[in-house]
């Protein structure tokens, strides 16, 4: 390399005007015009327009025929102003240019499998698998500029506040938050595995065991179930644990931590203190314990008011112990748009969506000659529609009504378009249950995990009446995507032993799984409390995006492959044999 680069190429302005640059970089254009040729030139930072002339530089010229797209080049020249008429106003470089003196092309490149302009759209599956052609592409790398932004701002956070980052392993044992585990088997001892550990749970609580008092990690989990646009099998927490603290410390760390985030890496200003829901009252409102609240159409329920009316489907679904509830949406919807809707809340298990259109005149739809002016009345007064609006209901299984309704309210928000850009709404919901009665299992298991704290004046019903138990854990929402998640632990061997009690998880397997945490909290545990971020989440919503992978360098796809590298592939016999794994190994 001869030419050595001065300047980056998105950072030229008229300032520069008549100064001699050298700049590195990939051909992103070529164009050929009646003898001279324009080169957009990229780099990191951004594109300029470099000029090949004739007259001003035969031998750059000669040399700038052979440029393709991709090609990697040095390129030495005169910043000058673009003649009139030819700015562009789109780029930041656009008012300017660079003539040419010196080319040296320091690498070739094969055509690219896409057009690396930012307008093309290319299939997901392309990208992944050219993953560095697509990261390459102008703008590519904005959302990663974004994380290392945040993560900065984080480490610089939580430094100033007295933490330690500390690393924990990830050749471990298997940790409680609850999904299947990724399992390494071990060479050295025929038939035993390590998991890789779906948090740093366990380790962060005997860190505060050990008298760390506050611990912070940006750190890998690995989680082996279904995947969605917001979830992926490695992803990246920002975990912390805290000693000596109760909820309201840890929520106002965190709502700190947040607050700093988003004015340091985004500009923005979050309103403070969060607003807080309880679990019951978010799933009242919403159907969810992760509303989004940027936009309304709350969620009501109506079975008493629909209770002994003559519908036969919303009759038959009260007396089953089933409820009833709707909402309101600003909107006139086609017959099409209805058996859409239908067919849409059907994916959630609803079994019809009853509807009703709001007019001048009065409520229209098949199912009101079934109601009593009283109950359309009362409708009226808790709806307060509009003309012009439609009411919708759902009439189920609480969980199915729930979960319809609040799928609905997204889906009908996204249509409508009421959801407002770059608006960030958080929320905590509080007061969750400790347990849920799990039907398959036929016990009870944590909502959390099994160290979650029970508040202490529920202790009480720990035996006697365990699903009214409510637990010391928070969860953090944006814009209903769930960012985090923590509570206060138990730190007493008492109150742990109730609650395995309670989770029907015998002493011997409690011992066996998490024995070496048990007893870490004989030796003198102090109260403590955490949380963790889930930060591809965070970055993801940061930046505007809708899927996690947009925010992760190399992600796996849906099914949980790597499409650069191939993983996850077969591995040789030797390999297997080495590591027991082969049939009959068991006999060695
Ligand atoms: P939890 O299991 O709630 O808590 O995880 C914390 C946060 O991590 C994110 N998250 C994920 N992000 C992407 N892909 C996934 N598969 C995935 N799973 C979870 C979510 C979630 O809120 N040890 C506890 C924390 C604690 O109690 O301190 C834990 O892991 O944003
Ligand atoms: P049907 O009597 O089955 O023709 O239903 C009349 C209307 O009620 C249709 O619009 C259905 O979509 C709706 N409906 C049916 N079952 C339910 C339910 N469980 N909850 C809400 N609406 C329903």
């Amino acid at each position: 390399m001869k030419l050595k680069r001065t300047h980056l190429c998105g950072s030229l302005r008229t300032k520069h005007l008549g100064e001699e640059v050298t700049l590195s970089g990939w051909v992103l254009r070529r164009r050929d015009h009646g003898g001279v040729i324009f080169i957009d030139l990229r780099d990191r930072s951004g594109i300029v327009q470099v000029v090949f002339e004739p007259t001003t530089a035969p031998e750059a010229h000669e040399l700038a025929h052979r440029l393709k797209p991709e090609y990697v080049l040095a390129v030495k020249g005169r910043v000058r102003r673009r003649p009139e008429g030819m700015e562009n106003p789109k780029i930041p470089t656009g008012e300017i240019e660079v003539e040419a003196h010196a080319l040296e092309i320091l690498n070739t490149s094969k055509t690219p499998p896409f057009p690396l302009d930012e307008e093309v759209q290319v299939s997901e599956a392309l990208r992944l698998r050219y993953r560095y052609l697509d990261l390459r592409r102008p703008g590519g790398l904005e959302p990663f500029i974004l994380r290392h932004k945040v993560a900065q701002a984080a480490r610089e956070f939580l430094n100033r506040k007295g933490f330690l980052e500390i690393e924990t392993p990830f050749l471990t044992k298997s940790t409680p938050e609850g999904a299947r585990d990724y399992l390494v088997p071990s060479r050295l001892y025929p038939g035993k595995f390590y998991a890789l550990p779906q948090s740093p749970q366990l380790f962060k609580q005997i860190l505060m065991v050990a008298g760390v008092e506050r611990y912070y990690q940006i750190v890998r989990c690995f989680r082996d179930e279904d995947l969605r646009a917001d979830r992926q099998p490695e992803f990246t927490q920002l975990d912390l644990e805290m000693s000596f603290v109760d909820e309201e410390d840890v929520m106002s760390l965190v709502e700190g931590l947040v607050g700093h985030l988003f004015k340091e890496a985004l500009g923005v200003e979050l309103e403070r203190p969060f607003p807080r829901l309880s679990y019951e009252e978010a799933l009242a409102r919403f159907g969810t314990d992760r509303p989004d609240l940027r936009f309304g159409m709350e969620l009501a329920e109506v079975s008493e008011i629909f209770r002994g009316t003559s519908f036969k489907v919303f009759a038959q679904v009260l007396e089953k112990g089933g409820i009833i509830k709707g909402l309101c949406a600003p909107s006139d919807f086609s017959r099409k748009e209805l058996d859409e809707l239908t067919a849409f809340v059907g994916e959630y298990g609803a079994k019809g969506l009853a509807w009703i259109k709001v007019r001048e005149e009065g409520f229209q739809s098949p199912i009101v000659k079934f109601f009593s002016e009283e109950t359309l009345a009362k409708l009226r007064e808790i709806f307060r529609p509009e003309p012009g609006s439609t009411l919708f209901f759902v009439a189920d299984a609480p969980e199915v009504v729930n979960e319809a309704l609040a799928e609905l309210r997204r889906e009908l928000a996204r249509r409508l378009g009421l959801i407002p850009e770059g608006l960030f709404r958080f929320c905590w919901i509080v007061d969750f249950p400790l347990v849920e009665w799990d039907e398959e299992e036929g016990r009870f298991v944590a909502v959390h995990h099994p160290f979650t704290s029970p508040k202490e004046e529920d202790l009480e019903l720990l035996e006697e009446a365990p699903e009214r138990v409510r637990s010391r854990a928070y969860d953090l929402v944006l814009n209903g995507v769930e960012i985090g998640g923590g509570s206060i632990r138990i730190h007493r061997k008492e109150v742990q032993e109730r609650v395995f009690r309670l989770l029907k998880i015998s002493e011997e397997e409690a011992r066996e799984k998490f024995g070496f945490l048990l007893e870490a909290l004989e030796y003198g545990a102090p109260p403590h409390g955490g949380l963790a971020l889930g930060f591809d989440r965070l970055v993801m919503l940061m930046a505007g995006r809708h899927s996690i992978r947009e925010v992760i360098a190399f992600p796996k796809t849906q099914r949980a492959q790597c499409l650069l590298t191939g993983a996850p592939a077969p591995v040789t016999m030797e390999q297997l044999l080495e590591l027991h794994l082969l049939p009959g190994w068991e006999k060695e």
